[in-house]
């Protein structure tokens, strides 16, 4: 089952409760909250009180990335503001078997993201720990960058890895996925699939939705 998950990032914020209605109604599953902080990545978006106001407008399942350093201070915020899964980057976590079992006592999902240039033993020993797994797919920080298709490689290694071991993980791509690589995406093993500027940038955010699941479960 693949689940589409539209990164808030591309909304235009003046309109953010009636674009969110715009793609649960069409059809996405999860929202994709991208949380940055201007260290771990040159950009900053925003923190737990947009995700608590944003929680009674929605029932879609908040998918929160922390592209941020120290994630473990704010991980109980998020989840009393409504996340439903946090997701740490590798790079951000010296510690990152306390973090991730922090986060599962705090009652949420956990997962854990890598960067592009990051390799899959950085979570190899925390595999059987996890809900998902997220490949970045562009260098985080912005939205509407080109996908790095070298991605496709490290996400048929993971899906072996996770089948070898008998595991039941999601794999999450974000960044650059769009209605022409969607496909290459799925096939290589990824089930979640985060999309922003393919969704809310485009001229017809329902008919975005609509044909991006369609083009994932062809
Ligand atoms: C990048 C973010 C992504 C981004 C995806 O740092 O993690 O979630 O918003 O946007 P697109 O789909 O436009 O690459
Ligand atoms: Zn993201």
């Amino acid at each position: 089952m693949i689940k589409l998950a539209p990164s808030l990032l591309a909304a235009d914020f003046s309109r953010l409760g009636e674009e969110i209605k715009i793609i649960e109604e069409a059809g996405a599953d999860y929202l994709h909250l991208d949380v940055m902080d201007g260290h771990f990545v040159p950009n900053l978006t925003f923190g737990s009180g947009l995700v608590k106001d944003l929680r009674p407008h929605s029932n879609l399942f908040f998918d929160v990335h922390l592209m941020i350093e120290n994630p473990d201070q704010f991980a109980e915020a998020f989840v009393v503001a409504g996340a439903d899964l946090l997701c740490v980057h590798q790079e951000t976590c010296p510690h990152l078997h306390r973090t991730i079992q922090n986060i599962k006592e705090l009652g949420v999902k956990a997962a854990v993201s890598l960067n592009p240039a990051s390799s899959l033993c950085g979570i190899e020993e925390i595999l059987p720990e996890l809900d998902m797994v997220l490949l970045m797919s562009v260098n985080p920080g912005f939205g509407g960058q080109k996908f790095i298709p070298s991605v496709l490689k490290k996400v048929q290694r993971l899906h072996k890895m996770i089948r070898e071991q008998e595991l039941d993980i999601d794999i999450q791509v974000d960044g650059g996925i769009c209605l022409s690589n969607v496909g290459d995406v799925v096939t290589a093993g990824a089930n979640v699939l985060v999309a922003g500027s393919a969704v809310f940038g485009a001229p017809d955010i329902k008919k975005a939705v609509t044909d991006l699941k369609e083009a994932a479960e062809k």
